[in-house]
């Protein structure tokens, strides 16, 4: 089963703790938190201080998505603040090596994400340092975008390169994952699907999570997918 972890970016706000119980009572097996700087992507969201106050609420594990550029100074905030899973994009991070040792150093699981634009080769000479790489499904910034379908064809690429270099590293996708795109995503080698809009837009989140939990059946994923815990 792939791992499914909803995004808060497209909760209620006003109510992150009413979110959380309804992502974790639903089977949530991850918690994603999306951070953004106004700069790398063109919005604004949350950052450790809201993430610390998350931590008190759930023992959920935190993927935390950092769509922030030369996230160095403040990988250590994050992880005080509670981030379990720390992932930063290859194009905003000069020395992404360093940076991937400082998220380790600290005690996290490191992911690398790449944009659309963005080719999978770039991941290759990192792979064997990361636990996580994220293939962004549209252009971040946004939730309740529309899945770019180009997407099945670098997961594909990304988890022949998984199973060739590092097959423990998960591989996850986020953006337009919904109920149509979570089997083909799956099929194509995805083991962690982030959903926002799919999740808390519905009238029946645990639903929601149990349609993607099941876009595995009859699949098999050739490499890790069958643990949740980081
Ligand atoms: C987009 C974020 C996503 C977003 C996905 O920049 O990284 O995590 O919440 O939203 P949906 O699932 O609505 O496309
Ligand atoms: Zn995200």
């Amino acid at each position: 089963m792939p791992i499914v972890a909803p995004s808060l970016l497209a909760a209620d706000f006003s109510d992150l703790k009413g979110a959380v119980a309804l992502a974790e009572k639903g089977g949530a097996d991850w918690l994603h938190l999306d951070v953004m700087d106004g700069r790398f992507v063109p919005n604004l969201t949350i950052g450790p201080p809201v993430i610390r106050s998350l931590r008190k609420l759930t023992g959920l594990p935190f993927d935390t998505h950092l769509m922030i550029e030369k996230p160095d100074h403040l990988l250590e905030d994050f992880r005080e603040a509670g981030a379990d899973l720390i992932t930063v994009h290859v194009e905003a991070c000069t020395h992404l090596h360093r940076t991937v040792q400082r998220i380790k150093e600290l005690g996290a699981k490191a992911g690398v994400s790449i944009n659309p634009a963005t080719p999978v080769s770039l991941i290759a000479d990192i792979l064997p340092h990361v636990d996580l790489v994220l293939v962004m499904t549209v252009n971040p910034g946004f939730g309740a975008q529309s899945f770019i379908v180009h997407s099945l064809e670098k997961i594909r690429e990304a988890a022949a390169m998984i199973r060739r270099i590092n097959p423990d590293v998960y591989l996850e996708v986020d953006g337009g994952i919904d109920g149509t795109t979570a089997p083909q995503v799956v099929a194509a080698g995805a083991t962690v699907l982030v959903a926002g809009n799919f999740v808390f837009g519905s009238s029946d989140p645990a639903a929601a999570i149990h349609i993607l939990k099941s876009a595995a059946d009859g699949a098999k994923t050739p490499h890790r997918g069958d643990s949740a815990s980081i």
